[in-house]
């Protein structure tokens, strides 16, 4: 929970208790909003010439770019995200004019998670100047309903990456290799997949309902609660004690 809480300072929320009797997300209040602007005022802050200068937006957050000219000027490689908010674009990577869209309506929780990061990076490296009225605020300034669902599609992306951490430090991943010759292998050591410990471990495949995925994970055999757990599986043609297990081809 500690962790999931330093996360979302770290992305510059909150969480309110609101007099409805429920929890809201929000940035801090006590963050200037700055100036309100239309798109048509914002499309004069684009790469393109004549300009006033490098503004873009991002969940409706339009900050000062002008500094970083080399990305975001004329010349610049990432210059189409400048006098518009195309969200959805930095987080599948697709440039085109269809992609540099501010609809993130069909991203997963995990990669809101990824947009609020460029949010944070946007905070910590450029000046803010406000925020466009559009698809996230009002006309007010006031967040929309759009933006409620962002929100909480973030939350429940951090109580995901939260639960895949604890689910890391408790299940650690394998090494693993494979050759032509002697086909695949996967074994544990104290630091397999970057968790450091006191414990070596066993192979064993977990199968994560969620996803529908098996990986391979390291789990303390004596542990009473994971012989218990109907998702781990032992490796075939390989003794529950052993450290270290060679694929079979089938
Ligand atoms: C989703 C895909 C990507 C997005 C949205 C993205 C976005 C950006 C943005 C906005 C910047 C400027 C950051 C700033 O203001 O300082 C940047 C810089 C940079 N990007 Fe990307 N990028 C992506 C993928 C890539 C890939 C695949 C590469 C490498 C193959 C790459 C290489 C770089 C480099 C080297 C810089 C820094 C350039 C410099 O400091 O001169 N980016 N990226």
């Amino acid at each position: 929970m500690l962790r999931y809480l330093l996360a979302l300072s770290a992305a510059g929320l909150a969480l309110w208790w609101a007099p409805q009797g429920r929890w809201l997300l929000q940035f801090s209040p006590a963050v200037d909003p700055g100036r309100l602007l239309h798109q048509q005022e914002l499309s004069q802050y684009s790469a393109a010439e004549p300009s006033k200068g490098l503004y873009l937006s991002l969940l409706g957050r339009v900050f000062d770019v002008g500094k970083g000219r080399k990305h975001y000027g004329p010349q610049g490689g990432y210059r189409f995200f400048t006098g518009r908010d195309a969200s959805k674009a930095f987080v599948t990577g697709d440039f085109t004019e269809d992609g540099l869209t501010d609809d993130v309506s069909d991203l997963s929780p995990a990669q809101i998670v990824a947009l609020y990061d460029w949010l944070t990076f946007y905070q910590k490296d450029y000046t803010p100047v406000g925020r466009l009225i559009g698809r996230f605020y009002t006309e007010t300034g006031e967040p929309t309903d759009a933006l409620r669902q962002v929100e909480a599609s973030l939350a429940e992306g951090l109580r995901l990456k939260a639960q895949a951490e604890e689910e890391n430090q408790q299940f650690p991943s394998c090494n693993s290799e494979w050759s032509s010759t002697s086909g695949g292998r996967v074994w544990c050591s104290t630091k397999s997949g970057g968790v450091h410990r006191d414990w070596t471990g066993v192979p064993r495949m977990l199968f994560s309902p969620g996803s529908g995925h098996t990986r391979c994970v390291c789990v303390q055999p004596d542990a009473q609660k994971q012989s218990n757990n109907p998702n781990l599986k032992e490796y075939k043609d390989c003794s529950t004690h052993a450290e270290s297990c060679l694929l079979s081809q089938d």
